[in-house]
Order: C-alpha cells, then structure tokens, then sequence
C-alpha cells in the first residue's frame, strides 16, 4: 500500500520522481547497491520488480533485462528512456505470476518495493523472486528500516516515506527466510543524504 498524499502524489510523475532521487542522494545509493550487492555480470537475466522508471539500467552492465511496476507511467517513462535495452511491462506479482518472461533468472531485484507491500503481499513477492530464479540465483532487496534507538529526524522522515509498511532488519528477514534458506542482511545507517536508513537483502536460492 502506498500514501497517496502532498509529496506522494507528484513522485508518482517519473520525471519528478527522478529529480527527487538525485536530489536526496537516491541514484547514488542505487548504484552502491547494485555494485556492491546485485553485482551482475553481461549476460546475467536481471528481473527487476517495482522497476520504477527503470534507473537500475544506468548502473548494470550489459545484461538481459526485464522490469516490472505497477504505475504504468513510469513503464512508459523507462520504454522511452531505454528503449531495446530491457522488457518493461505494466502489472504486479500476482497478475504476471505463469508469465514465461518472469523465469529463469540469475538476479531478481526488489529495490525500495517491500516496504510498499503489507506482509501478505511482500510474501507474495518474496516467492514470485524465488520461483523467478535458477538454481543458485539471488534475490536482492533494498528497503528502509526501523533500527533500536532510531534517531528522531530520520525517524520523522521516514514515517512520511511513501511506503506504509517500513519494519525492523529482524521483520524483514522472517518474510525472506520463510522463502529462502540463505539470507544475509546488510543495514546502513547513512544510505543518502538525508537522514534515513535501509536494509539490504541478499537471499540465495
Ligand atoms: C520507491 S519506488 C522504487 C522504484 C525503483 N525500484 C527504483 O529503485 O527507483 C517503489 C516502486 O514500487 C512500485 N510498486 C509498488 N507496489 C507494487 C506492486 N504491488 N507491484 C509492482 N510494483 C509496485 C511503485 O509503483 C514504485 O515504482
């Protein structure tokens, strides 16, 4: 579930959406988290679920990619940007759930997309991730996160995050380890500019 409110609503515009991310340090923060947690090779199958408009591709190298997201806006916005590079399609993991184009990959990312999702949901895309995969694929999430004795202006921040369903390392790990035997958590206390602080999944099938 998203808030749809003041700020909420015009990030839904890809444009404004973009100048956003660059302005608090979003892009940067992207790119240290496919460098340093994604890391695909050229070749790799990349499924990238809540691909917004798509700015994972400035940081990937020449893989095979498919993203998805349920703001049609930013898929027309990503198709226009990036053309042939990726597959960019319209829809949610329950309506491209069987979709022959969602298997088989050696990366499946969900970028800032989990804490979008109440847990019945976040379940839901945690095992779509999981039946995208080969054998030995990862899935990679990235999502903010509420740490012990958390700091009250990022706590303020965060609360008026898009996003309704941030929760702790700890909550975020029970969905995936429901799913995938091999979980490691990484949590970053100065993700970007502003005060906020996230966690990263790396889920090995
Ligand atoms: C904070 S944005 C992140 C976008 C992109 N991953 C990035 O790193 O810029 C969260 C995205 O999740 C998408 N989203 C929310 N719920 C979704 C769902 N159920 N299925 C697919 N996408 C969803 C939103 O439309 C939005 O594009």
């Amino acid at each position: 579930m998203q808030s749809d409110s003041g700020l909420s609503r015009w990030l839904k515009v890809p444009l404004l959406y973009n100048v956003f991310q660059a302005a608090v340090g979003g892009n940067a923060g992207r790119r240290r988290i496919v460098q340093n947690h994604v890391r695909a090779k050229a070749g790799d199958k990349v499924i990238d679920i809540g691909c917004g408009p798509a700015q994972a591709l400035q940081c990937l190298p020449d893989v095979q990619y498919v993203g998805f997201d349920i703001n049609p806006d930013y898929i027309a916005a990503a198709k226009r940007t990036y053309g042939s590079k990726g597959t960019f399609v319209v829809g949610d993991t329950h309506s491209l759930r069987g979709d022959l184009r969602f298997k088989n990959a050696d990366i499946v990312t969900a970028v800032s997309v989990l804490h979008h999702l109440d847990d019945e949901d976040a379940a839901d895309c945690i095992q779509f991730a999981y039946d995208a995969l080969k054998n030995g694929g990862r899935f990679v999430s990235h999502d903010p996160c509420w740490v012990p004795n958390h700091g009250a202006f990022s706590k303020y921040i965060m609360s008026h995050d898009r996003g309704r369903n941030i929760r702790t390392e700890q909550q975020y790990r029970e969905l995936a380890e429901k799913v995938f035997r091999n979980v490691k958590a990484s949590v970053d206390t100065k993700p970007m500019r502003i005060p906020y602080v996230t966690v990263v999944l790396e889920c090995e099938k």
